[in-house]
């Protein structure tokens, strides 16, 4: 079955939509921007997109805070202009994904104050436990109208909806049969791991060890046994799957691989998460690619809007191996806007727009040279990025270039065969088998041996393959020695 779903091979790139182009000079990007943009992702080679919510929102967390899931916020269109949008990418043969956020609403949602028992609320006056939000700080705050408590996992403006009241439920399967009637064809759920938590609130004990991911300090002093990852959570996505049907469910499981499993008993995909976040260095990234691979159905992501970008964390030095391990690992693949230009963290808007800190990895996509870099014709809702030559339209002129590098690579990608296995190469060099091809990747700062290899077939510098070793920060794709 696996076989002839859309997504198995695909790449999906993720669209900031407030970053991504403006249509109307008010210096935030919208669905118009991204209607316009199409033909150059049609170029570029992606299969699909997926936006980053593109729903009503006061804003607390960028979108991430939902004020109603079935309409479309006024900064960035309507609903005629999303199914404008959907009509124009499938012509294109590109599908869309959107970014669903059940396991919060915004303080502002109608159903905070209409079904206040579609929330978590304490039974006692005053926070219940000693858990705490992923920004830091308590996860319960007081409501000024009730006087209750509720929990909220992530900022005080994103109350947790309650998952075992099955009116939650029931709503949240409307919300998807709404956006799949409308032509959606999938969803990325946000924080999926959180959907569900101990019935009894139990307090969380100390940490034993760091936690593998980035954590805010407070989150990082405490386990994560009770305040998420709950197994009712899997029985939770099962009525979202009741309602998707064959739709793509990619999950943002914030969890190490070996607890995916469970997850993708329901989900098509997960985030490998523990791929991104390690260093660039081959030993690291073999051992979190194989197991990765062996699931057989993960995300392979490198960055996104939450961390720091691939160019701030790879090294521009390294933007391009990068680009041919992410586009050449078996299975679906996610490109962050603006990695294609080998975009770095750029500044924070002043004041900050996100006060989690991620201003600088969400600045403007860059079009054109020129005043607001062909995003906008008005003033930038987050500053431009400190590097205005990485755009577009130089990049598409210089046939050298990181852009006409993932063009390329996005095309070769579909030459590759079935099947990946890593094989033995020289310490700095992360080398696999996928089919008839062969992939070797030099993290290192000096030349090694790759692997043997058969004739070329792309390789990310003009001199990637010297003497018979493999430059430093070179990655090749080959056939496989006759
Ligand atoms: C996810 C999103 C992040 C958001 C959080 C809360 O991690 O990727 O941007 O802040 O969920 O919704």
């Amino acid at each position: 079955m696996l076989a002839c779903v859309w997504w198995r091979d695909a790449v999906v790139y993720q669209i900031y939509p407030r970053s991504f182009q403006d249509s109307d000079g008010d210096g935030i990007g919208d669905l118009r921007g991204i209607c316009a943009r199409l033909d150059h992702l049609v170029w570029l080679g992606v299969d699909a997109i997926w936006l980053s919510p593109i729903y009503p929102s006061p804003l607390a967390d960028l979108g991430y805070d939902v004020a109603d899931y079935t309409g479309v916020d006024p900064a960035l269109g309507t609903l005629a202009d999303f199914d404008a949008l959907v009509a124009a990418a499938h012509e294109r043969g590109l599908r869309v994904v959107l970014d669903l956020v059940p396991c919060h609403t915004s303080i502002e949602h109608p159903w905070f104050r209409e079904q206040p028992d579609w929330y978590i609320w304490s039974p006692v006056d005053g926070p219940p436990n000693n858990w705490v939000a992923a920004f830091g700080g308590p996860a319960w705050s007081r409501d000024e109208r009730s006087g209750r408590w509720y929990l909220h996992s992530f900022f005080p403006e994103q109350p947790d909806l309650d998952w075992r009241n099955p009116g939650v439920v029931a709503a949240m399967q409307d919300v998807v049969r709404f956006w799949l009637e409308r032509g959606a064809d999938g969803f990325r759920l946000d924080a999926i791991d959180r959907l569900v938590k101990d019935a009894q609130l139990r307090d969380e004990p100390p940490a034993a060890s760091a936690y593998a991911f980035p954590l805010h300090a407070d989150a990082a002093k405490l386990a994560r046994r009770y305040s998420l990852d709950q197994p009712e959570a899997i029985e939770a996505l099962r009525a979202l799957r009741a309602a998707a049907g064959d739709a793509l469910l990619v999950g943002e499981v914030y969890l190490p691989t070996a607890e995916l499993p469970r997850y993708l008993e329901v989900l098509d995909l997960a985030f490998a998460f523990e791929v991104l976040f390690v260093p660039w260095e081959a030993e690291r990234l073999r051992a979190a690619i194989a197991p990765a691979a062996a699931l057989g159905r993960v995300a392979w992501v490198l960055s996104n809007h939450d961390f720091d970008r691939l160019a701030t964390r790879v090294g521009d030095e390294n933007v391009r191996a990068a680009a041919l391990l992410l586009l050449t690992l078996p299975g679906t693949g996610f490109v962050y806007q603006g990695d294609e230009l080998g975009l770095a963290n750029g500044p924070a808007g002043e004041p900050p727009r996100d006060r989690a800190g991620r201003d600088p990895m969400r600045n403007p996509m860059q079009w054109a040279t020129g005043p607001g870099a062909g995003f906008t014709s008005g003033e930038p809702w987050l500053p431009l990025g400190r590097k205005p030559e990485r755009n577009v339209e130089a990049e598409c002129a210089d046939d050298g270039s990181l852009l006409w590098l993932y063009h390329r690579l996005l095309a070769a990608r579909r030459e590759l065969g079935d099947g990946f296995r890593l094989v033995d190469a020289a310490d700095d060099v992360v080398a696999y088998e996928r089919g008839a091809h062969i992939v070797a990747v030099n993290t290192g700062d000096t030349p090694a041996a790759p692997p043997p290899l058969g004739e070329l077939v792309l390789a990310t510098h003009a001199e990637a393959l010297t003497g018979g070793r493999l430059a430093p920060h070179a990655a090749l794709l080959a056939l496989q020695p006759e």
